[in-house]
C-alpha cells in the first residue's frame, strides 16, 4: 500500500497556527527557508528531534542546524567571538550557519549536536520560518526536509515525494529563493560552501583558512550526500543519447540551469533540475560545465556529491 499523502497547506494564519501546535506537541513540520525546505522540530526536546531523524532515516551521528529568530536568541545558545559577531552582523538574517561553542546549560537536546561541544546555528530570513519560530517560541532544529542521502527539497512537492506522510504537515510557500543549503562557517573555515560566497565571508573576516580535504570536519558532509538515484556525469558539453542533459550558458541541454549563464539563477534551479532529471525516462544524468567562481563553488560542491558513487 502506498503511504497516505501528507498534508500540504499554503502559508498563512491557519497553517501557521496548526504548524506551531504540532511543534509544541513535539512533532516535526516541513517549512521553507530561503535556502531549502527544512524539517523543523523543537530543538530543546530529544524526543521531538528524534522524530526528525526517524522521518529522514538519517544516521544519528549527524548533527543538525538550530534555527533562531534573531541574533540575541543565538547568543543565548552559543558563545560568540568577535569574528562570529561580525559575520552575524553582516549576513543575518540570511543563508549563513555558524558553528560555535555550545553555551553551557543551553537548552539544546544533545541529539541536535550529536553530543558535540559545538552547535551549528542560523537566523533564517524566510517569512514562513521566521513566523513559525516566533509562533512556536523555541529554537527549531531543522535539517533539509528530504530522506537522508536524497536531493534537498526546494519545493513543497519535493518534500512530499521524499518524505511522504512521515511528516504530518508541509507549509507551502512556493519555491525557495537560494536553492542551495546555507554556507557553514566554523572559525575561519568554510565547512560547506553555499549562497554566501567565500569572497563575501573573506570580506568580513580577512583571509580564510583552507578547507581540509573534503571538510568532513562538518560531520555529515558525506561525499554522496546529494545523490539522485541515477549516475551523474559532470562537465559534459555533449551528452550521450541515454543521458538527460542539464545545460548552462551556451550549452542548452534538455533543460538549462541558466541560458544567460547566471550562477545565482543556476543555484536556485539546481535541485529542481536534479529532481526532474531523476524523474526523466533517460537512464543517466549529464551536467554542463559550471564556472567555479562565486556561488559556482557551492554548485560544483553539490554536483560533485551528486556524481559520487
Ligand atoms: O540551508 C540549510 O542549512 C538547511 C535549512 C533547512 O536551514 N539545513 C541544512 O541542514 O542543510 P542539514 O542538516 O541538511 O545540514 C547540516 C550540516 C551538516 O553537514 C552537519 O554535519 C553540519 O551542518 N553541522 C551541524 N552541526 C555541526 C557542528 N556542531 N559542527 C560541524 N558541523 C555541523
Ligand atoms: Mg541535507
Amino acid at each position: 500500500m502506498p503511504d497516505p499523502a501528507p498534508r500540504i497547506l499554503p502559508f498563512g494564519e491557519p497553517a501557521l497556527a496548526e504548524a506551531a501546535r504540532l511543534i509544541i506537541d513535539g512533532q516535526p513540520v516541513a517549512v521553507p527557508t530561503e535556502t531549502v525546505y527544512g524539517l523543523a522540530a523543537d530543538a530543546t526536546r530529544a524526543e521531538a528531534v528524534a522524530r526528525i531523524y526517524a522521518a529522514k532515516g538519517r544516521p544519528s551521528f549527524n548533527p543538525l542546524i538550530v534555527h533562531v529568530p534573531d541574533p540575541a536568541a543565538a547568543e543565548a545558545l552559543a558563545v560568540f567571538d568577535a569574528d562570529a559577531r561580525a559575520l552575524a552582523q553582516a549576513f543575518w538574517p540570511g543563508p549563513l550557519t555558524l558553528v560555535l561553542p555550545l553555551r553551557e546549560g543551553a537548552p539544546v537536546a544533545s541529539l541536535v549536536t550529536a553530543g558535540l561541544p559545538s552547535v551549528a546555528i542560523r537566523v533564517p530570513a524566510h517569512r514562513a520560518m521566521q513566523a513559525l519560530l516566533r509562533a512556536a517560541g523555541m529554537p527549531l532544529a531543522a535539517p533539509s526536509a528530504n530522506r537522508s542521502g536524497h536531493i534537498s527539497p526546494t519545493r513543497a512537492e519535493h518534500v512530499a515525494a521524499s518524505l511522504g506522510a512521515t511528516v504530518p504537515l508541509i507549509l507551502d510557500d512556493g519555491p525557495t529563493e537560494a536553492g542551495l543549503e546555507s554556507t557553514i562557517v566554523g572559525g575561519r573555515t568554510i565547512l560547506r560552501p553555499g549562497p554566501i560566497t567565500a569572497e563575501q565571508v573573506a570580506a568580513v573576516l580577512g583571509p580564510l583558512a583552507e578547507r581540509v580535504g573534503d571538510a568532513i570536519t562538518a560531520p555529515g558532509q558525506l561525499l554522496s550526500h546529494y545523490a539522485p538515484s541515477k549516475p551523474v556525469r559532470l562537465d559534459v558539453t555533449a551528452a550521450d543519447a541515454d543521458e538527460w542533459h542539464i545545460g548552462f550558458g551556451p550549452i542548452a541541454g534538455d533543460e538549462t540551469l541558466s541560458s544567460g549563464g547566471d550562477l545565482t539563477q543556476a543555484a536556485a534551479r539546481l535541485f529542481d533540475a536534479l529532481h526532474r532529471a531523476d524523474a526523466a525516462t533517460k537512464l543517466r544524468i549529464a551536467v554542463a560545465p559550471i564556472p567555479a567562481h562565486g556561488i559556482g563553488e557551492a554548485i560544483n560542491d553539490r554536483l560533485t556529491r551528486a556524481a559520487y558513487r
